[in-house]
């Protein structure tokens, strides 16, 4: 048997994030956990650090419409990704326009996208007015769901505690 978070070619499973307020990374936990593996905030990796990928699971929030520039420059900077499968994430005030961006980032490394999450994010930007409690529990639910419908696609095996 082959180890959580990795496919039977010793493949890894990674989810990478950035989160400005905390509402992505609670989503990444939620992803990560169901997927057997820890999550990893983008600003302790540099680009180089994904050899060995074979599912890559990108979040972030959007902010003046568009993903942060943190987690633009890291993907800019990744390796040829052929032969990776890709799959974005992302909490939002209003409508998750970072995620067509995530999605042509990694593309243009020759990923293939296999799906996307969004869900709503506590709003900072409006004085935590609009879409607060969100993340909610079932946001988060559902984020799992996600995440084991891509491990299914991508071919890798889930946690006992996931199935
Ligand atoms: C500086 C700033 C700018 C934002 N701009 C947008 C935006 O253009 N469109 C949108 O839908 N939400 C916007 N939001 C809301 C965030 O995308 C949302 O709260 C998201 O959950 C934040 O993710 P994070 O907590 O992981 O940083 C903005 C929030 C902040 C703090």
């Amino acid at each position: 048997m082959w180890g959580i978070g990795e496919n039977i070619e010793g493949m890894k499973t990674r989810v990478i994030y950035a989160s400005l307020t905390g509402n992505t990374a609670k989503v990444a936990r939620a992803i990560a956990a169901a997927l057997g593996v820890e999550p990893e905030d983008v600003r302790d990796l540099k680009s180089g650090d994904v050899a060995g990928v074979g599912l890559l699971l990108v979040g972030d929030g959007v902010y003046g419409w568009k993903p942060s520039r943190r987690m633009v420059r890291f993907l800019k900077g990744l390796p040829d990704l052929r032969g990776v499968k890709a799959a974005v994430f992302g909490t939002y005030g209003a409508r998750p326009t970072q995620l067509p961006v995530l999605k042509g980032l990694l593309t243009e490394k020759g990923a293939e996208i296999i799906g996307e999450f969004a869900c709503p994010g506590v709003d900072w930007f409006t004085l935590g007015l609009l879409r607060r409690g969100r993340p909610s529990e079932r946001d988060l639910e559902r984020a799992r769901a996600f995440a084991a419908e891509m491990a299914r696609k991508a071919g890798y095996p889930l946690p006992e505690s996931s199935r």
